[in-house]
């Protein structure tokens, strides 16, 4: 990559990403700098090799980055973007903050190039998705570049509606949460059937693991492949039926994603004020 690149906030999300960038060699690490108030976070990432500040104000006031990357909760972006105007008039600033409209980091920053991606936690393993949405002042070199900077946190899908950023963020940026939560929530069923809590968590992690590899690398739909495991009147057809009773799990998915939708849009309206 070409030029610097500005972290700003290396909490969950940002210090997974960064992984990303430096497992891929897509940046080095001396070309990175770290905004991150918390000095335990900062340490972190200073492990890392990269160059870390605790505040806006102590960037050299002629640094100008070719890329930032806002990775700071949505509740303080407000606050935290004015600090940067010095800094981006040349960059193409990339905002990862759920709800966060462009029409608010513009109203910040300025007439920027600016993007808003939702990744999401496997990034720092380079098998994330993230999905893109950038302004019309985003040249094709600086949308090639960030597209090439998020790829090597896994699949990078563009959309041509803001608003669809929302809709990914209740899909794959909280996403990863979800299957979390069914692991724990299978492996709790098997401590129950009476596995030992070791081998019914590894049970489950591998499961998951599994599953959503085939379910990659093969090209049938996820619905033969539960097909092939599911024999008339087997076990499977026995538990899926609990699943699929009324859509059970359909209903329960659409109301987690919703409810997450929602959220996205009530910190939109917080961003604004
Ligand atoms: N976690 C996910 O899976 C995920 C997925 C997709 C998108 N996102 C988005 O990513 C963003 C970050 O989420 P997260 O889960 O990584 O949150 P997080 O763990 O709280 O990380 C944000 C970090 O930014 C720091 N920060 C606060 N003010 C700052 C400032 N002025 N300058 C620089 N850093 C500052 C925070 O410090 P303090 O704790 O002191 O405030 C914190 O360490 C959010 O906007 C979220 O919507 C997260």
């Amino acid at each position: 990559m070409n030029g610097a690149l500005l972290l700003v906030g290396c909490g969950n999300m940002g210090r997974a990403m960064l992984q990303g960038w430096l497992a891929a060699g897509f940046v080095r690490p001396d070309a990175v700098h770290v905004v991150e108030p918390v000095e335990a976070l900062r340490a972190e990432a200073g492990a890392l090799g990269v160059r870390t500040h605790a505040l806006a104000e102590a960037l050299d006031a002629s640094f100008r980055p070719t890329t930032v990357v806002l990775a700071v909760k949505p509740q303080v972006m407000a606050a935290v973007l004015p600090a940067y105007r010095p800094h981006v008039a040349e960059s193409v600033v990339v905002s990862i903050a759920a709800g966060i409209q462009l029409a608010t980091i513009e109203a910040d920053l300025g007439e920027i190039a600016a993007i808003r991606a939702m990744p999401n936690t496997p990034a720092a393993i380079g098998k994330g998705s993230t999905v893109v949405f950038a302004n019309d002042r985003v040249s094709p070199q600086q949308a090639a570049q960030v597209t090439r900077l998020l790829s090597t946190g896994g699949a990078v899908h563009h959309v041509d509606h803001e608003a669809l950023i929302d809709a990914a963020t209740a899909i794959s940026g909280s996403g990863s949460a979800y299957v979390f939560h069914f692991i724990e929530g299978l492996a709790e069923a098997g401590t129950q059937l009476g596995l030992s809590p070791r081998t019914a968590l590894a049970l489950a992690r591998e499961t998951v693991f599994g599953a959503g590899a085939l379910a990659m690398a093969a090209d049938t739909p996820p619905a033969e492949l539960r097909r092939q495991v599911t024999s008339p009147g087997g076990t499977t057809e026995a538990a899926l039926s609990v699943l699929t009773e009324n859509d059970a799990l359909y209903i329960l998915l659409s109301q987690a994603a919703n409810a997450g939708y929602r959220r996205a849009v009530e910190l939109a309206k917080l961003g604004e004020s």
